[in-house]
């Protein structure tokens, strides 16, 4: 892996980040060392994902692995946590207990992808954001849905937000139709038009209007 950065970092003329684990199993757990070693070699930042290779998705993230780094006198570069984030409260926690540089959020994101809106009012108001109407939702997905296809293209950024999609519309009940439906749709007015459909068919607890 470091030799790897190090080749990168050599042939580019932007700025190299770096992303990585703690390591490959719970008796192997480089991160500090590995942390100076890619910094010595000129990564710029580095994010640690507190879980090793081997635990995939299991278990949670191990912070105080990440803080050690964060901690390390011999460490100049940001340190970037990442790991098991799904609130604002972890957000906040992870910066003050942990003391990391940033966040990343992964999978807490798909389904929620306002979940960045909420944790930045948090962290800079130390407020919580009243929960989102299911009109607020849909109006966000619209927008991200515009920013997907600015990115994208057509049909891809309509494609890419399938994902949220499935997942944003938890608990409406008998929405099993309009999903199949809408997670198939191409056409940029469908889906809007599909959005709309569901904020003005469901309420916000979840019961049809009509
Ligand atoms: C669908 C999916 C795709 C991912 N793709 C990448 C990737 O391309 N590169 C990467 O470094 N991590 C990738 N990850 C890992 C996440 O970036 C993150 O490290 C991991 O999910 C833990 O953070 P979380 O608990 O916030 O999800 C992916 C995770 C998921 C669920």
């Amino acid at each position: 892996m470091v030799a790897i950065a190090e080749a990168v970092v050599k042939a580019s003329s932007v700025p190299v980040t770096a992303k990585t684990r703690l390591g490959w199993d719970a008796n192997d757990m480089p991160i500090v060392s590995v942390a100076e070693r890619l910094q010595d070699v000129g990564i710029q930042a580095l994010t640690i994902h507190g879980r090793t290779r081997a635990q995939m998705y299991t278990g949670t993230a191990d912070w105080t692995l990440i803080a050690e780094v964060k901690n390390n006198q011999r460490m100049k570069i940001p340190i970037i946590g990442n790991g098991d984030i799904d609130s604002p409260i972890k957000a906040k926690e992870a910066f003050d207990r942990y003391g990391v540089d940033a966040i990343m959020i992964g999978r807490a994101s798909i389904g929620n992808p306002s979940i960045f809106k909420f944790v930045k009012h948090y962290l800079l108001h130390n407020e919580l954001l009243p929960e989102m109407t299911l009109l607020e939702i849909v109006e966000d997905l619209k927008e991200f849905t515009h920013k997907s296809i600015e990115w994208k293209g057509l049909p891809g950024g309509v494609i890419h937000m399938r994902r949220q999609f499935a997942k944003s519309f938890k608990g409406l009940e008998h929405f099993r139709e309009t999903r199949i439906k809408l997670l198939r749709l191409i056409e940029l007015d469908q889906v809007l038009n599909s959005l709309d459909y569901i904020a003005a068919h469901w309420n916000d607890n979840g019961s049809e209007k009509i």
